[in-house]
């Protein structure tokens, strides 16, 4: 059962973040979402970062740790271009880096990210005719992570904006997929060929991977635009779910609000910061700012226990 305890998941939680638009919130998110799991609710935390932006990584270990990474050959790129080169860089003990977060409380764990994955998503598919057929290019974490998994209550993965094969090798191993997406008509109006897509693969590739809620993040209090756009959008996704074929996944209830201390937390300047310092203590609307990601946190887990109780 998932508690506020902590230690008490018997199962590893998967979840992707997805959306097919950069720039929405989706690495902002996860690594709030990633903190609070461990940092507040003290669950064990995996990160993995298949974004060749490599922000997620950069926000966890700093620029230079993530160079050292990149340099040693240790990050997920390397994972793939391994089998696309017939190498044998790749390492977890390595490339498993533990107790990352510049929070001074609970520690993550990640497995970082490289822009040599821009080259690996490239030529992914060679990975088959490389293997002689005995690898699939979706199926790469799958075969060379998933033995990991069981040593943690959570593992979230940041994907690329795309449904390439790297997006693939996520959505293979995820139980669930969160879609960030800021509210305003442009990035709303993506929303029904993310889900169509991915509920699309799930069926083709017969995985379990479902939508577990869209999350609206850098939500402007101010705009009009953002104000209707979230009224609307519950009723809309709903028919988006509906035309899909795929069971409803609703929005959460919790908005991430626009926040410029949000932002400047993700360059990992700052050492040793308690949670609330970090994820902000001045207000926005009628809570602190930390109060946002600490709630969509606590809402993500009572969706995943209603989810098991089903
Ligand atoms: N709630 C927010 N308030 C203000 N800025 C944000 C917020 N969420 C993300 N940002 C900023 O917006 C940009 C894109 O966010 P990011 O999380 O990197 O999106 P994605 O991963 O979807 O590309 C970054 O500069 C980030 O710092
Ligand atoms: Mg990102």
């Amino acid at each position: 059962m998932l508690g506020d305890c902590g230690y008490a998941t018997e199962v590893t939680h998967i979840i992707s973040f997805i959306n097919f638009k950069g720039g929405v919130g989706k690495t902002t998110t996860l690594v709030q979402v990633a903190e609070t799991l461990s940092a507040i609710n003290k669950y064990r935390v995996l990160v993995l970062d298949l974004d060749p932006q490599t922000n997620a990584t950069i926000a966890l270990i700093g620029e230079e740790r993530w160079q050292q990474a990149d340099e040693d050959k240790q990050t997920l790129a390397h994972l793939f271009l391994d089998k696309l080169d017939g190498t044998n860089n790749f390492d977890l003990e390595k490339a498993l880096i533990v107790g990352v977060s510049n929070l001074k409380t609970r520690k993550i764990d990640l497995i970082p990210s490289s822009i040599q994955l821009v080259e690996a998503q490239d030529r992914m598919h060679e990975v088959a005719i490389k293997s002689s057929f005995t690898m699939s290019p979706m199926e790469i974490v799958k075969m060379e992570l998933s033995g990991l998994f069981s040593n943690y209550d959570f593992i979230l993965i940041d994907c690329p904006p795309n449904l390439g094969f790297i997006t693939q090798n996520g959505l293979e191993v995820s139980h669930y997929y969160v879609t960030p997406v800021i509210p305003d008509v442009m990035s709303t109006y993506g929303i029904p060929q993310i889900i169509q897509r991915i509920e699309k693969y799930a069926r083709t590739r017969k995985i379990p991977v479902k939508s577990l809620g869209v999350v609206v993040t850098k939500f402007n209090s101010s705009s009009t635009l953002h104000k209707s756009v979230v009224k609307m959008l519950p009723r809309q996704l709903a028919g988006y779910y509906t035309m899909a074929g795929a069971s409803p996944a609703l929005i959460f209830k919790t908005t991430i609000p626009q926040a410029n201390r949000y932002s400047e937390v993700m360059d990992y300047t700052a050492q040793q910061i308690s949670y609330k310092d970090k994820w902000g203590t001045g207000n926005s609307g009628s809570h602190a700012l930390h109060y946002y990601p600490w709630a969509l946190t606590q809402e993500i887990l009572s969706r995943l226990e209603g989810e098991a109780d089903e």
